[in-house]
């Protein structure tokens, strides 16, 4: 078992990480066709990575698309660095930064699709500005999506979900909006391939149900 620092010191040798201390740091913000991929396919990121599950899964179902996992904690990214190496996926990276920074890190639509899976649910009103489909956040999204570019939630948490779903219907330049409070009695769990994360595994043994909701947000024409 490799403790913290040592797989601190791992992330900092590889190139699928991109970190503070790292000299593409402050400079990969509308630069990661040219810089980092070496392509212009489309970029789609996995908020609050953890181990980076959805990231991982995807770039070996699509080569054709770039995914970028972010999360704050350097020692869940290094789990999926891990796998991005061992699988040699050269369409995968991964960010450590706060995502309320994500605008300094994507230039205006500079990302086609985000996945938001099992977020920290933040139920405490004070906290709502925290949460991964507040406002906030959906204002920083809209700003670095393409029109039209999806997002995805999936929880656990039924006070989340709704939560999202009475923020959606408020909000302007939504469209495309499916949602279920238990997707694997709906058609959509086609959508997720299989991919079952951490958190998620954790919560279907305790025999809660997954809710999950997608819409595009910005004009799509
Ligand atoms: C509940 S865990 C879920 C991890 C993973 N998505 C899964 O489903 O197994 C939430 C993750 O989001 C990260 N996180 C929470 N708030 C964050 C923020 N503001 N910026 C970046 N990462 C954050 C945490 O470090 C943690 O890895």
């Amino acid at each position: 078992m490799r403790t913290k620092l040592k797989k601190f010191r791992e992330n900092a040798q590889r190139n699928n990480v991109i970190e503070p201390g790292k000299s593409n740091y402050h400079t990969i913000r509308g630069q990661w066709a040219i810089d980092h991929f070496r392509n212009t396919n489309d970029i789609v990121l996995e908020l609050g990575c953890g181990q980076g599950e959805y990231t991982i899964h995807l770039a070996q179902l699509d080569p054709a698309k770039n995914f970028v996992g972010v999360d704050v904690k350097g020692a869940r990214i290094w789990g999926g660095s891990t796998q991005a190496l061992q699988y040699q996926l050269p369409n995968v990276a991964f960010l450590r930064t706060p995502i309320e920074q994500l605008d300094q890190f994507f230039a205006v639509e500079e990302v086609a699709e985000i996945y938001i899976p099992f977020p920290d649910p933040r139920p405490r009103t004070r906290n709502e500005n925290r949460r991964l489909t507040s406002p906030y956040f959906l204002k920083l999204y809209r700003h670095i999506l393409k029109p039209g570019g999806f997002i995805h939630l999936k929880t656990d948490n039924l006070q989340l979900f709704e939560y999202t779903l009475e923020i959606l219907q408020q909000y302007p330049e939504i469209s495309e909006l499916i949602y279920t409070d238990d997707l694997y009695q709906s058609t959509w769990q086609a959508v997720h391939h299989g991919i079952k994360t951490k958190y998620e595994l954790k919560y279907l043994n305790e025999g809660v149900t997954i809710k999950y909701i997608r819409f595009a947000l910005g004009k799509n024409n």
